[in-house]
């Protein structure tokens, strides 16, 4: 297939065009091919999405076949292919109380069906005072208001203020550099479910590992089980938000693993299909969910929830991660990869390099002992993601308020030793280009 790619035709296609994106024509493993010809290495996986790579011709033929055998039908309809991906899920990838599956188109979808279950579990169990979601003081969940509510990742959030329904906040529960916590996080999120009024709390939502908002943080060693039990004790559900770090990111099926907890409520997005189809889930205990059956309720579905094709994929992705044991390959691609980074660990602009498995945050200072920032107008992570890019790698630009410039690594588990040896030479070339301008 051509592919006209001049600038004026790919910037006529996006909504705002400030700058020409890139035109990719192709893309297979772990490269994306330019509409010129050019390789790059996808080592974000796009947005984190891609965890079996890219171009697999047996997930193509499934959702071939899925498309011609059932296109569409109404989500509370049962499918072969439905049925089969739950079974997958609950009998080999969620944590075992959570039985309980429904399906959406990507990961607010499912941040909002979790915070819709979240109330209607209340409601239905006589307790109609209980709406408030708590979420952490730094943190993504979507786009959506629900999402953008709960949330708080300042630049993606601020314009929406208004708008937004008025949730409460707890400090995130991660070692923020710079600037120590005085309060263990554990110990804050009990206070503002008191001060709340525990009677009027529904849930508490958080992400295991910070993606897009932290640039790959992670938490407080007791944190998640401190929360849990807190949680438990306040009747409060507990939602980890498992869209970025789910489906083995962090070398673990799901982060919670890491933790030796299971939460109420698990959602997912991003790498349930890797990128072969729009895809989420909204993952549940049959406590949590017993209440609706109670009343004859049901989560209100969106149109495309569990959709034929998106499902067959999402089988057959699972099926090959299981195949070829990417999990584990991804724990030890993410051991590789933070070895070979370790020389950056000392560079005077690199405040940290964390993150498990093969979800690695870079964070980035003006000066690593003062851990004074670069200034926001400097837009330096934005930089380094296209100077990146120029170097052949594409790299995921993170952070938000107290994490103000940090890169993503999030590469399908996929990449050999070499990918790895380019993304850090890039990183690397790309760094001090960035500081040479
Ligand atoms: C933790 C987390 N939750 C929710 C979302 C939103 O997912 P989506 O962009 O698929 O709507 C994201 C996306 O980056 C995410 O990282």
């Amino acid at each position: 297939m051509t592919f006209d790619a001049t600038a004026e035709r790919v910037s006529s296609a996006t909504f705002v065009p400030h700058s020409t994106p890139l035109a990719i024509a192709s893309a297979e493993g772990a490269y994306l091919v330019t509409a010129d010809g050019r390789r790059i290495l996808d080592a974000a996986g796009g947005a984190i999405v891609s965890n079996i790579g890219h171009g697999r011709r047996e997930v193509a033929e499934v959702a071939a076949a899925a498309l011609e055998r059932c296109t569409y039908v109404v989500p509370p309809f049962a499918t072969e292919d439905r049925l089969r991906l739950v079974e997958r899920l609950t009998s080999s990838w969620l944590p075992p109380s959570l039985t309980r599956v429904t399906f959406t188109s990507g990961g607010s979808e499912s941040v909002e069906a979790a915070l819709r279950l979240a109330r209607q579990h209340h409601v239905c169990a006589g307790r109609p005072e209980r709406w408030k979601v708590i979420g952490t003081d730094l943190s993504y969940h979507g786009v959506s208001l629900g999402a953008l509510s709960v949330a708080n990742h300042a630049p993606r959030r601020a314009p929406f203020e208004p708008m937004l329904i008025p949730f409460p906040k707890t400090p995130a529960p991660y070692h923020t550099l710079g600037s120590p916590q005085a309060e263990h996080p554990a110990e804050a999120l009990e206070r503002v479910i008191l001060e709340e009024g525990p009677d009027t709390v529904a849930a508490f939502i958080c992400e295991p590992v910070v993606g897009s908002a932290g640039g790959a943080l992670e938490p407080v060693e007791d944190f998640w089980p401190r929360a849990r039990e807190i949680c438990t004790r306040h009747g409060v559900l507990l939602i980890a938000d498992e869209v970025m770090t789910g489906f083995g990111r962090t070398g673990k099926r799901f982060a919670v693993e890491h933790f030796g907890i299971e939460p109420d409520i698990l959602v997912g997005g991003k790498g349930l299909a890797g990128g072969y189809a729009p895809m989420g889930g909204v993952y549940a205990s049959d406590a949590v969910v017993a209440p609706l059956a109670a009343e004859r309720q049901d989560l209100m579905f969106y149109t495309f929830s569990g959709h034929p094709a998106s499902c067959a994929v999402a089988d057959k992705v699972l099926e090959i991660m299981e195949r070829e044991e990417l999990v584990a390959r991804a724990e030890r691609m993410g051991r590789l990869l933070r070895e070979r980074l370790e020389p950056l660990e000392s560079h005077p602009n690199v405040a940290e390099i964390r993150g498990p498995g093969l979800m690695v945050g870079i964070e980035f200072v003006k000066d690593r002992n003062t851990m004074e920032r670069f200034p926001v107008e400097a837009r330096f992570a934005s930089k380094l993601q296209s100077a990146g890019l120029r170097h052949g790698v594409f790299f995921y630009a993170a952070g938000s308020g107290p994490v103000r410039d940090a890169l993503l690594i999030g590469p399908p588990f996929t990449i050999n030793g070499e990918d790895i040896d380019l993304m850090v030479e890039a990183l690397g070339a790309a760094l001090a280009d960035t500081l040479a301008t």
